[in-house]
């Protein structure tokens, strides 16, 4: 049985804040969201904060890498002016920071390991070993009140599993690939996340029938969205937080 929300904000606050940030996160809460889903990537001084491109430009001005950064430096950056005006002066928030403000709110949250080419593994590791702090007050049995990680990179999730294996795990899948069910099982993860778009009935029958949850991404119409929950989807994110409900 899926323990989570069945709708998701999709890096926080969909399409309605800039992604990725606390104002999203509120933003997501201001929309009666109690669930999200973010992205986390490390800085160069391996400090995980949130970001979803490995380079500068689209959500971070400037050229460059997120990777050869100090969070220090990445804290300071505008991530609200690309959006617009009214986020000027929105900056990267930590890793940290975030678990505790969605912690003291109540949000659920799917933290997708986003790495940076070439660190996959510290990449899990580190994300999973400060989680494991962060939620150490948590019962491992408690799982509607501990965070799900995903990342479309096997050896991140192989490296949070070794590093902290109570923190939950769903492996991402843009099309579901053939050796899904050795994958899962190698990651002792409790469900598989793909993109809504190349899902089928049979499919998504496959793998419920195999006991796993299934979330789906992104789903940004009503009409899509009962479709895939009519084949037994449990969960989607979306960035349309003011179409499609929290409690669709
Ligand atoms: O976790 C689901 C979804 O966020 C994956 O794609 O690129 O939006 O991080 P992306
Ligand atoms: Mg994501």
């Amino acid at each position: 049985m899926w323990p989570y929300p069945k709708v998701i904000a999709h890096r926080g606050g969909g399409t309605l804040s800039p992604e990725n940030t606390l104002a999203a996160m509120q933003c997501g809460l201001d929309y009666g969201f109690s669930a999200v889903e973010f992205d986390v990537m490390l800085s160069k001084d391996g400090i995980p904060v949130l970001m979803h491109d490995p380079e500068f430009g689209r959500t971070v001005s400037g050229k460059g890498l997120v990777a050869e950064c100090d969070a220090v430096d990445l804290q300071k950056m505008d991530a609200g002016r690309w959006f617009s005006d009214k986020f000027i002066g929105e900056t990267v928030p930590t890793y940290e920071e975030v678990v505790r403000f969605c912690r003291v709110h109540g949000i659920w949250m799917n933290v997708e390991i986003k790495p940076s080419p070439g660190v996959e593994q510290e990449t899990g590791r580190v994300v999973a070993e400060l989680t494991a702090k962060l939620f150490a007050d948590v019962s491992v049995t408690d799982v509607q009140h501990l965070p799900l990680f995903s990342s479309f990179e096997f050896p991140a999730l192989l490296a949070a599993k070794q590093a902290a294996p109570q923190i939950p795990r769903g492996f991402l899948m843009d099309e579901i690939n053939p050796d899904w069910r050795a994958d899962l099982q190698e990651l002792s993860a409790v469900a598989l996340h793909t993109n809504h778009k190349h899902l089928n009935l049979d499919l998504a029958r496959q793998v419920k029938d195999a006991g796993y949850g299934l979330f789906c991404y992104t789903v940004n119409t009503t009409e899509r969205a009962k479709e895939i929950l009519s084949w037994g989807v449990d969960a989607f994110c979306t960035d349309r937080i003011d179409l499609i409900p929290a409690d669709f």
